[in-house]
C-alpha cells in the first residue's frame, strides 16, 4: 500500500485488516484502495462526530471538518426542535446533529439531489427521519416553513476551476455535484441564502462552510437574504462556517 502511495499506509492496512471478513474480501480491499478509491468507500463508512458513517462508492465522504459545524449548530441551538440537513450526502451532518442535541424529540428532515446520497442517508439518520431527494428545499413539505430551527446546508462550495486541482479521490471518486459549486463557488449557496429566510423560525439558524476567502463573499449573500450574518473559525480543523441567524422579531 505504501507503493501505492498511501500515506498512512500501516494505519490503513490495519483497518482493512479489521474491516474484511475474509482473505479474499481483504484482497480486493486492498486492491480498490491501492487504485486510489478513498478508503471510506472501500470500508464503506467513516467516522464522523464519533458516529460510524455509511458511505457508499459514489457518495461524497464526510469530512471531520464538518464537526466544527455540528458543534456550532448544537451549541447555538441545543432547544431546537425542527433541524434540516439540505444536500445531506451520507445524512453524516443531520445524524450527528441527532446525536448531539439533547432530548429526543427533534424533527429531523435531509435532502439531497442524488438517489445513491438519499439511499445512503436513510441508513445513517434515525427512525423517524425523512429523507427526501430533490432540488434544495424543493421536496420538503410546505408545513415546514417558518418552522426550521437548524438549516445545515453544506453545499458544494469549490470554484468550477479548482475542481480540477483537487485530490485525485475526491476529483475522481466523488460525484461532481458535490463539488463544484459554481464560477466563484457560492452559486448553490445563493441559491439556499435567497430562500431560507422562508424556512427558518425566529432565531432560526442557517449555516454552512465556506473557504475563508469566501467567506465576505459568504457572508454579504447571507445579509442579502435577510439573516443576521456572523462566521466562526476552527484553526484545528481548518473550518469556516458561516451562520445566518432569522431575527426573532
Ligand atoms: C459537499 S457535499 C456535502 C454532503 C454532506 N452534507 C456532508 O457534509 O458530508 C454536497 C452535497 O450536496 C448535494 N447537492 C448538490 N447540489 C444540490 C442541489 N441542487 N440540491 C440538493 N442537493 C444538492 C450533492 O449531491 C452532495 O451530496
Amino acid at each position: 500500500m505504501r507503493e501505492a502511495g498511501c500515506v498512512f499506509a500501516e494505519d490503513e492496512a490495519e483497518l482493512l485488516l479489521s474491516a474484511a471478513r475474509t482473505p479474499a474480501e481483504l484482497t480486493a480491499m486492498v486492491e480498490r484502495r491501492a487504485c486510489g478509491h478513498p478508503l471510506e468507500h472501500v470500508v464503506g463508512w467513516a467516522e464522523f462526530c464519533g458516529l460510524r458513517i455509511a458511505v457508499e462508492p459514489g457518495v461524497f465522504v464526510p469530512r471531520r471538518r464538518t464537526e466544527f459545524l455540528v458543534r456550532r449548530a448544537a451549541s447555538t441551538r441545543p432547544d431546537a426542535g425542527v433541524v434540516v440537513d439540505l444536500c445531506c450526502g451520507s445524512g453524516a451532518v443531520g445524524a450527528a446533529l441527532a446525536a448531539a442535541l439533547p432530548g429526543t424529540g427533534v424533527e429531523l428532515y435531509a435532502s439531497d439531489v442524488e438517489p445513491v446520497a438519499v439511499r445512503c442517508a436513510r441508513r445513517n439518520l434515525p427512525r423517524g427521519a425523512r429523507v427526501l431527494e430533490g432540488d434544495l428545499f424543493e421536496p420538503l413539505p410546505g408545513g415546514l416553513r417558518g418552522r426550521v430551527d437548524i438549516l445545515a446546508a453544506n453545499v458544494p462550495y469549490v470554484p468550477t476551476e479548482e475542481v480540477g486541482l483537487l485530490p485525485a479521490e475526491a476529483r475522481v471518486h466523488e460525484p461532481l455535484v458535490a463539488l463544484d459549486g459554481g464560477t466563484d463557488g457560492l452559486d448553490v449557496l445563493r441559491r439556499v441564502t435567497a430562500k431560507a429566510g422562508g424556512w427558518l423560525a425566529p432565531g432560526g439558524i442557517l449555516l454552512f462552510e465556506t473557504s475563508e476567502h469566501q467567506a465576505p463573499d459568504a457572508l454579504a449573500a447571507v445579509a442579502d437574504g435577510g439573516l443576521v450574518p456572523g462566521a466562526d473559525r476552527c484553526d484545528e480543523r481548518y473550518a469556516t462556517v458561516v451562520v445566518g441567524t432569522k431575527p426573532a422579531g
